[in-house]
This record gives structure tokens, C-alpha cells and sequence, in this order.
């Protein structure tokens, strides 16, 4: 498509801007803030949800609606050239198990949607359109009794998903890889078609400034934010539970040097990153040190602990030290000490119903 003239003339047309979906979450929070501060192109917020206000005011324009309304892409398509798509819309594990058949529309055909998306931009801006997608330790899936002794997980290995969560994460991964490898293989043309996909497995994810609800993750960081709020706190894994962890800014940080990367340092599309993991009862020892007198007690839910329990103690993220140089700014006391304890205001947000 380079050099053709009807194509440059679109693109000339369209305003240069970078697509965050699912922008009014958690990583969309922390993402929106970095991009505006770095001073970057003009960033278009897609959600589902109203915008958080202190988010909008830092957005070119914020777009309330679905991933799954394809008139409402096409006409992002028609007035943006999006050369980057944070694509962050989801519905989470747990969530996800009551209604896995939403689910999977959301998290499959949505992001086949924001795919197609990006296919459509490589196409009338004649560069690939880079596509950061956010993925998951859930794709993991490793059989009762295996965890304790695996070690550190590698990419390649127990991609064995137990949750409807995890399998769409899992085929998003390989959707990604196929429109950056292989889209329309049978076609003229091929040479700049598709997508730049690349994608993080993250681990679970804490944050400051806002508090998770549908993840199976989410036992850490609502331990975290209910005893900063003075409350007592029931968690709902047992004390040996163990998974990875992250600070949200090196999250955000993890997805910015991912998308910067030269694309022929990639050995591969699709990174484990990570930082921390302490037991639930080793990070209740330390949140129980910062706020003396909390109580935290340990109340199993066997349904959601089976699901962490396939989930890995920890992961492999040699691949992305080596090919893009990623370092946690964050270790687990510095993430309490440094991030948490002085970034929590339990006056700011309001803590959502403990369990879903
Ligand atoms: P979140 O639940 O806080 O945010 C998801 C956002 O997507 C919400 O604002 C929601 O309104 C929006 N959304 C849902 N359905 C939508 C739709 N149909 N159209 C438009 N918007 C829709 O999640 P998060 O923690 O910010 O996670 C962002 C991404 O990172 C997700 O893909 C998630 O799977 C992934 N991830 C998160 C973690 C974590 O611990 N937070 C870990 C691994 C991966
Ligand atoms: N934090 C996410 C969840 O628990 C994992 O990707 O759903």
C-alpha cells in the first residue's frame, strides 16, 4: 500500500492518535496519565464506561461505547490514524466465569474487532499499526499438585488454560500472531499487511490509585486497600497461596518499552513479565507491619482458590530482560514502602464489594 496515492490522501485526512480501549480501568488509569505526560500524539479513550474525569480532561477525545459495535470502529478508522492501539478492554477471570459466553464476546470478539481495526489503519497508512495487548498468567494451567515444585514457568510451557478467561486470552494471543505473521497469506501483496502485535502475560497487577473488581488476582490488592482504609479484611485464599505479582508503574512501564522496541529484536510476540511473589500470608505479614493492629484473616473460597492454585507460583521473563531490557523499578518492600503506602487515598476511592 505505500506509495499509492488514494491511501496517502486518507491518511493525510486523519489525525494522528493512539487508541486506548478500556481506557477507564485500571492500567487505562495508569497508562492515560504516562502517555499525557510524555507529551505523545493525541490519545482517543474507548470504554464502556463514563470516563473518570480526571482521565477525560488528559484525553483528545473520549469515545463512551463497545468494543463489539463495529459502525462505532469504523468511524474511529475513518477520523484517526492510529499508529499505536492499546487494546485493554476485557472482562475478567472471575467475572468471566459466571457469564463465559459474554465473556468470550468481549474478550474474543472484541479484540478480533480491535484487530481488524488495526489491520484497516496498516492498510490506509501503508506502516503496521503496532498492537499492544495486555495478557494474562491465566493462560497458564498447570495440573494439581505441579505447582509447588515447577519453578519459574517459561512462555512455551503448561499453556494448559482452566478458566474461559484464560482460553480467550490464550487464542487472543495466537489471533495476534496470525494477523502479525500470517494475515491474508493467500493474497497479492503481503508485504505491509497486518498488524505489529505484541503482548505481555502479565501477573496480577497493584495499584495505588485504583482497586480491582473481577479478578482472581485481586486477593492482594484488596487486602492492601481495605486494611489502608482502617477495615478488616477477609481474604479469600489461603495463607500458602502463592502467584506473581507487579506494581502497576512497572506495568505501564513494561507495555511503553514493549511498544518501543525495534520489532527485529522480538525473539517472540508474547512476554511473561514480572516482579514479586510473596505468599498471601507473606504479604499479609507486611501490609499488617505498615498498618499495625489490621486484621486479616483467611477465609478459602475452594472454587476460586482451585483457580489460582493452576495458576504458576511464578514466571520465566528472561526473554523480555534479554530482548528489550525489562527491569521491575518496584521489588516487593519497595513496592509497599515506596508506591503503595504513600499512594494509597483511602479518601479518593471507594472500595468495591469485597469477592467479585
Ligand atoms: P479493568 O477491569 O480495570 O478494566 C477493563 C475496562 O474494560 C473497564 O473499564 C471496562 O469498562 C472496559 N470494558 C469492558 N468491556 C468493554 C467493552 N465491551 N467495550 C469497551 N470497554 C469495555 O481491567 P484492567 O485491570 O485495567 O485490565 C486491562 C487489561 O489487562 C485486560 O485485558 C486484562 O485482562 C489485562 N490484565 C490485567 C491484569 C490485572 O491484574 N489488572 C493482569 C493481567 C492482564
Ligand atoms: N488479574 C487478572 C484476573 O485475575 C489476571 O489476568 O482476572
Amino acid at each position: 500500500m505505500r506509495g499509492d496515492g488514494e491511501s496517502a490522501s486518507v491518511g493525510a485526512m486523519r489525525e494522528k492518535a493512539i487508541l486506548v480501549t478500556g481506557a477507564n480501568g485500571e492500567i487505562g488509569h495508569g497508562l492515560i496519565r504516562r502517555l499525557a505526560t510524555a507529551g505523545r500524539e493525541k490519545i482517543v479513550a474507548l470504554d464502556l464506561a463514563a470516563l473518570d474525569p480526571h482521565l477525560s480532561e488528559l484525553c483528545d477525545d473520549v469515545v463512551q461505547g463497545s468494543i463489539l459495535d463495529r459502525a462505532l470502529l469504523d468511524r474511529l478508522v475513518s477520523r484517526y490514524d492510529f499508529a499505536t492501539i492499546f487494546h485493554l478492554a476485557a472482562m475478567l477471570s472471575t467475572r468471566a466465569e459466571f457469564t463465559p459466553v459474554a465473556a468470550h464476546e468481549v474478550n474474543v470478539q472484541g479484540t478480533l474487532n480491535l484487530l481488524q481495526l488495526a489491520a484497516d489503519q496498516t492498510e490506509l497508512a501503508g506502516r503496521r499499526a503496532k498492537f499492544l495487548f495486555p495478557s494474562s498468567i491465566a493462560v497458564y494451567g498447570l495440573p494439581p499438585g505441579e505447582k509447588a515444585g515447577s519453578g519459574r514457568i517459561h512462555e512455551k510451557s503448561w499453556n494448559l488454560p482452566t478458566t474461559m478467561y484464560g482460553c480467550n486470552k490464550a487464542y487472543c494471543e495466537h489471533l495476534g500472531r496470525y494477523y502479525a505473521e500470517h494475515y491474508k497469506q493467500l493474497g497479492a501483496g503481503r508485504d505491509l499487511s497486518g498488524v505489529d502485535f505484541r503482548a505481555l502475560r502479565f501477573p496480577g497487577l497493584i495499584s495505588a490509585q485504583t482497586i480491582p473488581s473481577g479478578g482472581t488476582s485481586d486477593f492482594l490488592p484488596e487486602m492492601v486497600h481495605t486494611v489502608a482504609r482502617g477495615r478488616s479484611f477477609e481474604c479469600f485464599v489461603r495463607e500458602d497461596t502463592r502467584i506473581p505479582f507487579m506494581a502497576m508503574p512497572d506495568a505501564i512501564q513494561a507495555l511503553l518499552l514493549l511498544e518501543q522496541v525495534d520489532e527485529r529484536e522480538l525473539s517472540w510476540r508474547v512476554y511473561n513479565v514480572t516482579s514479586f511473589n510473596p505468599s498471601a500470608g507473606e504479604f499479609g505479614e507486611l501490609v499488617r507491619g505498615r498498618w499495625p493492629g489490621s486484621e486479616i484473616r483467611f477465609v478459602p473460597d475452594e472454587k476460586r482458590q482451585a483457580i489460582v492454585d493452576r495458576w504458576p507460583a511464578d514466571v520465566n521473563d528472561d526473554a523480555a530482560r534479554a530482548d528489550w531490557s525489562w527491569r521491575p523499578e518496584y521489588d516487593l518492600v519497595g513496592a509497599l514502602d515506596e508506591y503503595l503506602v504513600p499512594g494509597i487515598d483511602p479518601a479518593r476511592s471507594p472500595m468495591p464489594e469485597q469477592g467479585r
